[in-house]
């Protein structure tokens, strides 16, 4: 067995000693959206340090918990919080927590982020469903010996957002007029945020929102075959779109603010699934 399908096998194990629920969907939690987790009727839940081969998340906003339970008779994973690259981690340790639960089970990953606008038709408070992305991180998770057991040396990306999965996700947020669009997520490595040349050339290669996360994750889950959902919260114009000077506090101060919405929005989507 190869190095990674051992550090997963016992990481697997290590979640299955604490629960026996064996979720199907999973949800990743971005910058100031952990709030969500109060939905679910929680069954466990384990901190990313106690996790075999987890790296621990150190970003304010990112408080690093697995919480197991269920939403709805929905079985579900929620890693609240998420690691980073810019920390220093490698992709591999990155994406990790995305492959233990695929290995777990998880065969839908819900992925969201707090994210900058670069089209200068979007309004900070709102949410984008994902249609595609740009890998702009300069690297790529899979790069090294390929699994077989996890996928393929060459995975298809042509549907990385599962396409019925965003029109449901419209309709629930026209449904409950929640200010939406659907856009294409530029995945860079930061941690400095862009400059205003930056962000027009975002949005001249086609991007809609930028941040520092989901592209790997996205990836990594791809590979395994698992179905992919993305949302951002648009929590600010991009540099140059707007007069305001990027902070990570405001950051999280706006997702705090669409937080509601975007809980409503998640527990009608994940009970539908
Ligand atoms: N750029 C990159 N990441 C972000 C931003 C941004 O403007 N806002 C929230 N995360």
């Amino acid at each position: 067995m190869s190095e990674t399908l051992e550090q997963l096998a016992q990481a697997v194990d290590y979640i299955e000693s604490k629960t026996t629920i064996v979720p199907r969907v999973g949800v990743t939690l971005g910058s100031g959206l952990a709030s969500f987790a109060e939905e679910v009727k929680v069954d466990c839940s384990i901190d990313f340090s106690e996790i075999p081969h987890f790296a621990p998340s150190k970003v304010k906003g990112h408080p690093g918990k697995l919480l197991v339970g269920e939403l709805s008779g929905v079985p579900l994973a929620v890693l609240q919080g998420r690691i980073h690259f810019y920390e220093g981690h490698s992709m591999q340790q990155v994406i990790f927590p995305t492959r233990v639960l695929a290995r777990w089970g998880v065969r839908h990953q819900i992925i969201t982020n707090a994210a900058g606008g670069v089209d200068p038709k979007m309004s900070p408070g709102e949410l984008m469903i994902l249609r595609d992305q740009i890998n702009l991180t300069g690297t790529n998770p899979l790069i090294g010996l390929n699994d077989e057991e996890l996928g393929p040396r060459f995975p298809d990306m042509s549907e990385p957002f599962c396409k019925s999965s965003i029109e449901s996700l419209k309709q629930i947020m026209q449904k409950n007029s929640v200010p939406h669009s659907t856009g294409v997520y530029c995945g860079v490595t930061g941690p400095s945020y862009e400059t205003a040349a930056e962000v027009r050339y975002l949005h001249q290669i086609g991007g809609h929102a930028v941040g520092m996360s989901t592209v790997p994750e996205v990836i990594a889950a791809r590979h395994m075959g698992v179905k992919v959902s993305g949302i951002s919260c648009v929590t600010n114009l991009g540099t140059g779109l707007s007069d305001e000077v990027l902070d990570h506090a405001d950051v999280q101060a706006v997702a705090k603010r669409v937080e509601a919405d975007f809980r409503k929005v998640l527990v009608e989507f994940v009970s539908g699934l």
